[in-house]
């Protein structure tokens, strides 16, 4: 089957905003769900249609929707309203320096998404927690689009705690996000794909605070994402999801 309908699931309107323009993209009146503040635009790439979902602002605090829950709920009025044949999600992360991420570095979720900020001890939940959402084989991929290759940690903190680290570690991440493994969870119960693509706003191995690092290197990031998922969504646009996976 083609990939005929793309959906991209983006948190905040600036890591969104240089893809939209590029893209052309058009702002369409949502019909997902009147009570949320998600922003719905829409596309075409060769004979895919590409469907952008951004989580909105908060309704009190007025920022970008950022985090697991936001994620979830978008990922699945998306999945219920455009039926997409691959979901991507696209974002900025942390990365570690030891393994080799750079600022502006752009990523594709490689092996396994997993959680770090669930912590269950008791058998069976724990892994539940870490969840542990298969990535399929990317390698081509990721070579024909000059992508590094990483295990994406997910968790709810911009910053970091001596706790969040050992479990980042346990779970043998380069990158450390807000979104994917929420995502992830339910783009496997609805068993559609999955492409993540996080561009690098700072180092969690740097001594510099994480939030400014952050808002230093939005725009770059976001410009740099920008260019990996337009050459992504052309690289998949008409072609099977056999033909993106493991092609060697
Ligand atoms: N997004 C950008 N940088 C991040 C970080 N260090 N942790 C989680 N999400 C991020």
């Amino acid at each position: 089957m083609k990939i005929l309908m793309i959906v991209v699931i983006m948190a905040m309107f600036q890591e969104a905003e240089p893809f939209i323009n590029r893209l052309g993209l058009q702002k369409i009146v949502s019909n997902l769900d009147k009570q949320l503040p998600i922003e719905v635009f829409k596309g075409k790439v060769n004979e895919s249609d590409v469907v952008l979902i951004v989580n909105g602002k908060d309704k009190r605090f007025g920022v970008d929707n950022v985090g697991t829950q936001p994620a979830t709920l978008s990922t699945y009025l998306a999945i219920n309203n455009f039926n997409p044949d691959l979901l991507m999600n696209a974002g900025t992360a942390g990365g570690f320096h030891a393994k080799g991420a750079d600022i502006g570095d752009v990523y594709i979720g490689s092996d396994f998404i997993r959680f770090h900020d669930r912590r269950i001890p008791i058998p069976g939940f724990k892994e539940y927690g870490v969840g542990s959402y298969k990535v399929p084989d990317f390698d081509q991929f990721a070579t024909d689009l000059g992508l590094k290759k990483g295990i994406i940690s997910t968790g709810n903190s911009l910053d970091i705690i001596p706790k969040d680290l050992e479990m980042i570690k346990a779970n043998e991440a380069v990158i450390k996000d807000m979104e994917a493994a929420a995502i992830a969870w339910v783009a496997e119960l609805y068993n559609i794909p999955l492409i993540t693509l996080k561009s690098i706003t700072d180092l969690v191995d740097s001594k510099k605070p994480t939030q400014d690092e952050f808002m230093k290197n939005l725009s770059l990031a976001s410009e740099n994402l920008q260019k990996k998922l337009i050459a992504a969504i052309n690289f998949c646009a008409g072609k099977t999801i056999n033909e993106i996976i493991d092609r060697a």
